[in-house]
């Protein structure tokens, strides 16, 4: 059973210019997608640069407008609550941001940092909230004189943690977690990302795990869409993104995940062009003739796929 649900969300930017400076046409960054999350599991949120991968995860948690659609959270409506202080919402559901270094205050220490969620949502004493800053700090594997830094003291890797450690301060039920090691270097990526999968055993959390990496995303994710345009072309299991992806937008992603191995380089070297010719000769297929997405329509119970209803029973 699904504790949340985000109902054909659309998020709009108005693009203004003429002489009156009116609002001449919009930027459609998020355009009707649908999302559903059951405790411990992790969603994975994939496209390129600019499909609408933050703005998704910042309309959620209540940073930007939502220009229709609503938010189901544990059987209530809280699409206009979401910025309300009190709110369990605002409590349980977190965000990891894209850039730690400016999501971090650079003039408070870190052991305000970490606290600002805890003086919103959980009432300590301050001998209690002092603890609570020690154990987080335990848990993201930072020491305990690290309260005391400032943000640009970190590295990377750390800035990341202190970013961990704000997030799970409320245990939060939903982390929505938006690149969050797409800045760090390969090995300190391997330790945050199996660092996040240890407390999601430990407290139970869901991740909305955003990426533009194939890669993590496949190590990370139980269910995975696949984002375009602002829309959803692909959603399914890991198993049926992987295995059997069906939007040619998807095999487009899949074939440009590069290879080590000199043999399944080449393999994956003709794949690449043959996805990229059929790329072109089937748009019709996948977007209309304005270059939108289709609607998604089920192809098993897992597995939706964006296709014109014709095409959808020839696959
Ligand atoms: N405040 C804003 N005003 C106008 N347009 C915006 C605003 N924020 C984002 N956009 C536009 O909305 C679209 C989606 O942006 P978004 O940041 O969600 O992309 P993204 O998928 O997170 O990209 P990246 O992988 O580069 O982080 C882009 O075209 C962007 O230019
Ligand atoms: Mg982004």
């Amino acid at each position: 059973m699904s504790f949340m649900q985000i109902k054909d969300l659309h998020v709009h930017y108005p693009i203004r210019g003429g002489f009156f400076n009116d609002v001449v046409d919009n930027v459609l960054a998020v355009d009707g997608i649908s999302l559903e999350f059951e405790k411990g599991k992790t969603y994975g949120l994939v496209g390129e640069s600019g499909c609408g991968k933050s703005t998704t995860g910042k309309a959620i948690i209540g940073l930007e407008k939502i220009t229709s659609g609503r938010i189901i959270y544990e059987g209530e409506d809280v699409t206009n609550k979401r910025r309300n202080r009190n709110s369990s919402f605002n409590r349980d559901i977190q965000m990891i941001f894209q850039d730690a270094n400016s999501s971090l205050n650079p003039r408070k220490r870190v052991q305000d940092i970490i606290a600002e969620p805890i003086r919103n949502f959980l009432k300590l004493s301050h001998l209690e909230e002092k603890r609570k800053i020690n154990e987080l700090l335990a848990i993201v594997g930072m020491p305990e004189d690290a309260k005391f830094k400032y943000a640009h003291e970190f590295s990377g890797g750390q800035k990341q943690r202190i970013g961990i450690a704000r997030a799970i301060a409320t245990n939060p039920k939903l982390i929505i977690a938006d690149e969050p090691v797409s800045a760090l270097d390969l090995s300190v990526q391997a330790q945050v990302l199996n660092f996040l999968k240890d407390i999601q055993d430990e407290l139970g959390l869901s991740y909305l795990f955003i990426s533009h990496d194939l890669g993590v995303v496949k190590h990370m994710c139980d269910n995975i869409s696949i984002m375009y345009k602002g829309r959803f072309v692909e959603s399914g299991t890991r198993e049926d993104i992987y295995q059997s992806p069906k939007h040619i937008y998807t095999k487009r992603l899949l074939s440009a995940i590069p290879m080590i191995e000199p043999i399944t380089r080449q393999a994956r070297k003709k794949e690449r062009i043959l996805v990229e010719e059929n790329f072109h000769k089937e748009q019709h297929m996948y977007f209309d003739e304005n270059g939108r997405v289709f609607d998604l329509h089920p192809i098993s119970a897992t597995h939706q796929v964006a296709m014109t209803a014709k095409e959808k029973w020839v696959i």
